[in-house]
């Protein structure tokens, strides 16, 4: 985390909804990153209709959110090998709680992580992240490599959407007023990151 975006820099995008520039030394997350994937590895999952999202995923934490043909919820075992999610790392949890905390929302103490993984070409439809128990914890929302247009509509999927681009080390954190907005991910266009190459990553916290 670099001190110093603590305070001063935030944008607010919408009521309840802020930016944090810069945020995140992204630097550190990656060998966590590999570390969770060495056991969990990303998979494309299924919809409740038989597609594919284009985005893979994994999770670490004590809750995963999964989406299979009885559609989306929380599980405490990765479908794929049977097994506990990976543990969230102690600086994952830190960097979410202190984010949330700047945009006005203390005491966040996340019990899951959604990892997605875009390319170039991939793009996360308009949705609400609403498969959580108790909605008046945020969402902390860090991204890291090729930047993307993040989108919110509020709460009606077809309003006028509000976009803006988000970049390696960006952290959005959404609660209060804008936790149930829909929001997405416009399709990605090609670029290459130095650290990341042609990758995209979002780590989703949430208390499920
Ligand atoms: C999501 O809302 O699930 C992902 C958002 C992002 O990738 O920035
Ligand atoms: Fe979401």
């Amino acid at each position: 985390m670099k001190s110093g975006d603590l305070f001063g820099n935030s944008q607010a995008l919408c009521p309840g909804m802020t930016l944090l520039p810069g945020f995140v030394d992204t630097r550190l997350m990656r060998p966590l990153i590999e570390s969770i994937l060495s056991s969990s590895p990303l998979r494309h999952m299924e919809t409740r209709r038989g597609h594919f999202m284009s985005v893979k995923t994994s999770n670490c934490g004590s809750l995963g959110w999964v989406s299979d043909r009885r559609g989306y919820h929380y599980s405490e075992i990765d479908p794929l090998n049977g097994n506990p999610w990976p543990a969230m790392p102690e600086l994952f949890q830190k960097i979410a709680e202190q984010a949330a905390k700047a945009s006005g929302f203390s005491g966040f103490r996340p019990d899951s992580c959604l990892i997605n993984h875009y390319v170039p070409g991939t793009q996360m439809g308009a949705h609400q992240d609403k498969d959580e128990k108790d909605f008046s914890a945020p969402i902390v929302s860090v991204s890291m490599g090729i930047d993307a247009r993040f989108f919110v509509q509020g709460l009606e999927r077809r309003g006028a959407s509000t976009s803006v681009e988000l970049s390696d080390g960006d952290v959005v954190v959404f609660g209060g007023p804008s936790r149930l907005f829909y929001h997405g991910v416009r399709k990605l266009k090609p670029s290459c990151h130095e650290l990341f190459g042609a990758s995209r990553w979002n780590l989703t916290f949430r208390k499920a």
